[in-house]
């Protein structure tokens, strides 16, 4: 059943506040023997809290919570997704048994996408029973919701279902942290009080440095 108290209120210049008793869990990204994106492990579960700050500004020396640095640091933490214009007008990649909506602003640069060819490849040549199933398990891997596959037969959206959750991601092999993926469409309220589009995965910035704040852009991987 779902816990309809959940949600991320993002505080302005400051953490997000999380409340409802969301779980909160660390997992990376496991690769396969050629070195592609593959699974998700669970490598740590907080307690469960009603309430905690998550840090938004990158900065915080108790990650993934707040520890106030924002403050110190000037931390300049403005919303740039105003009304999401990039949910309008994804690139759509069609087969005949798959298409693929496309939201190239949102990509967190998880990489689950590249295998056998890439996702694209695989939407394409969705007639194809293997080509379709990878296609499909690239799109449920893909944290930020940057790529949504639908069944052009039954007309339906294919969603991995998830636990409502908040997820600090880590790349080991890439040596790559963050973002937070949020899981399962708890709602996320901008400092405004606006509410962003419910999605059953979002990826919310977790370094500062996002160009599409609240969103992660992929910014985290820059050097
Ligand atoms: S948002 Fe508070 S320390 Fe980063």
């Amino acid at each position: 059943m779902k816990n309809d108290t959940m949600k991320i209120q993002v505080s302005r210049n400051g953490p997000y506040i999380v409340t409802g008793g969301v779980p909160l869990m660390v997992m990376e990204i496991s690769n396969d023997d050629e070195g592609y994106c593959r699974s998700w492990r669970k490598v740590q579960e907080y307690p469960l809290q009603e309430q905690y700050a998550l840090c938004r500004c990158g900065h915080s020396k108790n990650k993934p919570f707040c520890d106030g640095t924002h403050a110190k640091i000037r931390f300049d933490g403005t919303e740039t997704a105003g009304d999401e214009p990039y949910l309008q007008s994804p690139a759509i990649i069609r087969g005949s048994e798959l298409e693929l909506a496309d939201y190239e602003g949102l990509c967190a640069h998880a990489r689950f996408c590249l295998r056998a060819g890439g996702i694209w490849d695989l939407t394409r040549r969705s007639d194809i029973p293997d080509a379709r199933d990878t296609a499909i398990d690239e799109a449920c891997n893909c944290p930020s919701g940057r790529l949504v596959l639908r069944d052009r037969k039954t007309g339906e959206t294919i969603e991995p279902v998830l636990e409502r959750s908040v997820v600090v991601i880590e790349n080991p092999a890439r040596g790559e942290h963050g973002p937070l993926w949020v899981r399962g469409g708890v709602p996320v309220v901008s400092a405004d009080g606006k509410p962003y589009t419910v999605r059953n995965r979002v990826t919310l910035c977790g370094c500062g440095r996002s160009r599409n704040k609240p969103f992660c852009d992929g910014s985290h991987v820059e050097k």
